[in-house]
């Protein structure tokens, strides 16, 4: 017979005393294992980094539709709309964990782990989106480690982001070598 360990699970009327105290915090329960603050933190950060990815390939897709380099454009265009959920996602969890996602436009290319580089040639544009979505990915891996298992929600929306993250340095890589 397999052990479930259940000893190490908090009792049912333990649980259900619990959720009644602080009931204003929503999300956020007392068995929430997390330095809130810092996770907050880092979604914002995070956040700041998607929103200036979206500004950046915004850029690019307008320059690239210029140059009629269109299978370029069509995936600036695609990862300028999955950045923008990515920021969605980072900005909802930030409110369920009692935060406030920071717009500040003064603020976004500070608080961002990557940069927006406006490029001139694609090639410019292609090699600038491939370093930032490499920052992206090892920012989040860092962050999923950090988080570990104290907080699984904030978790797997990094993990189901650096994933799309890895598919877009994949996608920069192969028209990079193709140019
Ligand atoms: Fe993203
Ligand atoms: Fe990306």
């Amino acid at each position: 017979m397999i052990d479930l360990e259940t000893s190490k699970l908090t009792p049912v009327d333990v649980l259900r005393a619990r959720a009644r105290q602080g009931v204003e915090n929503g999300a956020v329960t007392e068995g929430y294992d997390a330095n809130r603050e810092e996770i907050i933190k880092l979604l914002n950060s995070s956040l700041a980094t998607e929103l200036v990815c979206v500004l950046r390939y915004k850029r690019h897709y307008f320059m690239a539709s210029g140059l009629k380099a269109s299978i370029a454009a069509d995936e600036f265009l695609e990862h300028a709309k999955q950045e923008g959920e990515h920021a969605d996602k980072l900005a909802e969890r930030i409110v369920q964990l009692g935060g406030e996602p920071e717009f500040n436009p003064d603020l976004l290319s500070k608080n961002s782990h990557a940069q927006y580089v406006a490029g001139n040639s694609l090639k410019e544009m292609v090699y600038e989106d491939l370093v930032a979505e490499r920052i992206a990915v090892d920012s989040y891996r860092e962050i999923i480690q950090y988080i570990g298992d104290k907080d699984p929600t904030t978790r797997r929306i990094f993990e189901d982001i650096l994933a799309q993250e890895e598919e877009h340095a994949d996608d920069m890589a192969d028209i990079y070598g193709s140019l």
